[in-house]
């Protein structure tokens, strides 16, 4: 017997492989802070938990492969506020956003096709480009330009004749950057040149600081063909356990196709979505002080990392990660070390290392993705023990 090629290639995730190391870190009684994870603190909506109790019907059936319609309408209204227009036929509701990516990479490409994608980039596209047999090529995007793109004609030389998509993530994650009007314009026009998908993940539309605006794919003109949009409610409503996500896209072609592989799990859990239902019908504001919320995490972590001048970092414009270039030779073996050897007061802090967010070799080595999904005082207190801790590494 052998285990195949593919389960011995794909990539563990760098932000759950400390794992175990940090269950042995909590059995020695020394307390984590997480800023490794996206898992935010804020309070799952109340309807959404309401809405599952009021559940009446006896036995929990499946439902349709591609979600409840009714679900469907409440996000058709949602994002009408966003003068976005999406018709139930342009949505298939799936299982988190994690599903959405999956099924978008299987559909757009076959095996050792290309997809280019700004790294760094959330870690597990390199787990469903395994899965999907797909090829990332990356753009390499730099801390002291704000990881925002460079010139298109960089991206350009990127573009074989084995290229099917360029995919970007807006709201960042590891980086935080919010891609302007224009770098989204300019890569629509890419995608018409060279006849490719162009793929966004927006699973962080709502959290962009400074009032600064989340400006989507779904709002080129023209465009509608090549345009397929990652959605979810993990980090919408703080809602990562319920595993909903979607994808969206005018082109009925890629719709069905997305079908397919929706039937083949049959369907989305179903009394989330019920719970999301409930989610999308709370009023648009509701995100108003959350946003506000993120800012001032994220103003407390960049205000205390910055008070180092030897750390390298932007401040993020949106979704609720910061990519610091610390000064450190190996940023997983610090992490490691903050887990296995480090302790100020009986308590640490866990981040993810850099590297894993990228797929170019050898980069990212001197980088960490820090989230603040913790409370400010939380996060003060994990800011200080993170500058501490580097004090005595370098030392
Ligand atoms: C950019 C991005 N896309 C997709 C996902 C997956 O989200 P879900 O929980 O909906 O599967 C995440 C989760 O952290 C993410 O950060």
């Amino acid at each position: 017997m052998q285990i195949s090629k593919r389960a011995r290639e794909i990539q563990e995730s760098p932000i759950r492989k400390l794992a175990a190391i940090a269950s042995d870190t909590k059995k020695r009684g020394i307390s984590i802070y997480h800023l490794n994870i996206g898992q935010p603190d804020i309070k799952t909506p109340e309807i959404f938990f309401n809405n599952i109790k009021n559940f009446s019907e006896k036995v929990l059936a499946y439902g349709p492969s591609d979600g409840l319609e009714s679900l469907k309408n409440v996000i058709v209204e949602y994002f009408s506020h966003y003068d976005i227009h999406l018709k139930n036929e342009d949505i298939v509701i799936s299982t988190g956003g994690s599903e959405a990516v999956y099924f978008t990479f299987n559909v757009i490409g076959d095996p050792g096709d290309q997809i280019i994608i700004p790294e760094p980039f959330y870690t597990n596209y390199n787990g469903y480009a395994s899965l999907s047999n797909l090829e990332i090529v990356p753009i390499t995007t730099l801390p002291e330009s704000g990881f925002h793109l460079p010139s298109m004609s960089e991206i350009e030389k990127k573009v074989t004749s084995k290229t099917r998509a360029i995919m970007i993530c807006s709201p960042n994650n590891p980086t935080g950057t919010v891609f302007s009007q224009e770098e989204i314009n300019q890569l629509g026009n890419l995608a018409r040149k060279h006849d490719l998908f162009l793929i966004a993940d927006e699973v962080y539309k709502e959290f962009t600081y400074d009032g600064e605006k989340h400006y989507s794919i779904l709002q080129l003109n023209g465009l509608e063909d090549r345009v397929i949009v990652v959605d979810s409610i993990s980090k919408r409503y703080s809602a990562c356990g319920a595993r909903i996500g979607a994808v969206f896209s005018k082109n009925q072609e890629v719709m069905k196709s997305i079908m397919k592989f929706a039937q083949t799990r049959l369907c989305p859990p179903s009394l989330e979505q019920i719970g999301a239902i409930g989610a999308y019908q709370l009023p648009m504001d509701y995100f108003t002080g959350i946003r506000t919320e993120y800012q001032k995490r994220r103003d407390t972590l960049f205000e205390i990392l910055t008070s180092n001048k030897d750390i390298l970092l932007r401040k993020p414009e949106g979704a609720f990660y910061i990519m610091a270039k610390l000064p450190v030779d190996d940023s997983e073996h610090f992490s490691r070390w903050l887990l296995e050897e480090f302790q100020s007061d009986g308590e640490t802090v866990m981040i993810a290392p850099g590297a894993g967010f990228y797929s170019t070799p050898g980069r990212g080595n001197q980088e960490v993705r820090i989230a603040y999904v913790l409370e400010t005082r939380k996060l003060e207190r994990a800011s200080h023990i993170l500058l501490e801790a580097l004090n005595r590494y370098n030392r």
